[in-house]
């Protein structure tokens, strides 16, 4: 795998290094032009303004309640390329493009396309724009996403980019909060690898529209990016920075856990001096607001113990599951 990812990485210098490196702060709900046609893409989450949060989320609530059309989707063909292993994200995109009437075509690895063979992923999204509406993918290099749109002819939806951005998450992220409280001003603690966790960067960049006190706790070396930090607190963000869990528990709405994202560290070794440093467990969530809650993007390893999950702050499961109604949101927004 190793030897095929160190091509895929060579193959997207070969594209356009340039436009790689413009992609983190290129705009989000980007439009390409293809045939004079404009094309929807939703590549970063820095880039939808919280009115289209807003408006998506209440549509996601209006689906979430069955008030959709299950038709909608009726002859469109999703095309789902994972690159890197998932189970929420590729699911629930093929669950929400079932639900809409749609169906789904995938690669679920680099070894099964061709890709493996020498293809650059330029011409692998040309093809895969003949042969689908709308592709979802998710590529171990940061600004894949948004190099694919600049091939697609149809629209592109990131579905993570190495420790870019994970737009779907973040909203899906953003509805279940709102099932429990209101988004203004709330107070999130943010623990775990938030160096390299796309969704940590792209939840904290969402939450700057909410007028939200960060709180960041992390082991040493996987801070959360000091240009992010930086971006984040020009915007107004009150962002502070904590030992331990335990300084601030009292005082959160929301406790946001992270796993260490072992397959962005050069080495084992690295891994191993920092994996299992924090854990949330009930006796810590005793000292925690009532109506706190607990969420997770999962897979968790170890970062949350298993007891935690009866109690009423964990919604990390009801997380996963709203990412059907979020995901047939945003299907909605760049097909129809
Ligand atoms: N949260 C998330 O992205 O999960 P998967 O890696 O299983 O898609």
């Amino acid at each position: 795998m190793d030897g095929i990812l160190s091509f895929l990485s060579a193959e997207l210098r070969a594209d356009d290094t340039r436009k790689i490196g413009n992609i983190a702060r290129a705009n989000l709900y980007s439009r390409g032009i293809h045939g004079g046609m404009v094309t929807r893409h939703i590549i970063s989450i820095g880039d939808f303004d919280r009115r289209q949060i807003d408006r998506l989320l209440d549509n996601a609530k209006r689906i979430d309640a069955q008030k959709y059309d299950k038709n909608a989707l009726v002859g469109k063909i999703l095309a789902t390329l994972f690159f890197e292993p998932s189970t929420r994200t590729r699911m629930s995109f093929e669950a929400a493009m079932a639900r809409l009437g749609g169906t789904s075509i995938s690669v679920g690895s680099v070894e099964a396309c061709s890709i493996a063979k020498g293809e650059t992923l330029a011409d692998t999204i040309r093809v895969v724009s003949g042969y689908a509406d709308a592709i979802v993918i998710r590529h171990p290099k940061e600004g894949a996403a948004r190099l694919a749109a600049q091939f697609a002819s149809v629209p592109v939806i990131n579905a993570g980019d190495g420790a870019g951005q994970h737009p779907s998450q973040t909203l899906l992220d953003l509805y279940t909060i709102r099932q429990s409280m209101k988004l203004d001003g709330i107070s999130i603690a943010l623990i775990g690898d938030l160096r390299y966790g796309r969704t940590a960067h792209s939840l904290a960049s969402a939450l700057s529209l909410y007028h939200a006190k960060l709180h960041t706790i992390s082991p040493k070396g996987l801070e959360l990016p000091t240009s992010l930090n930086t971006e984040l607190s020009e915007k107004g963000m009150e962002i502070t920075e904590h030992e331990d869990l335990r300084d601030v528990i009292k005082e959160v709405d929301v406790i946001y856990v992270t796993r260490i994202q072992r397959e962005r560290f050069p080495d084992s070794a690295s891994y191993f001096n920092v994996a299992s440093s924090y854990r949330i467990t009930p006796e810590l969530l005793a000292g925690a607001k009532k109506h706190a809650i607990v969420l997770h993007p999962l897979p968790r390893v170890d970062e949350i113990d298993p007891r935690v999950d009866i109690l009423p702050h964990a919604k990390y499961f009801e997380q996963s599951k709203n990412g059907v109604p979020v995901r047939m949101a945003m299907l909605l927004q760049v097909m129809q």
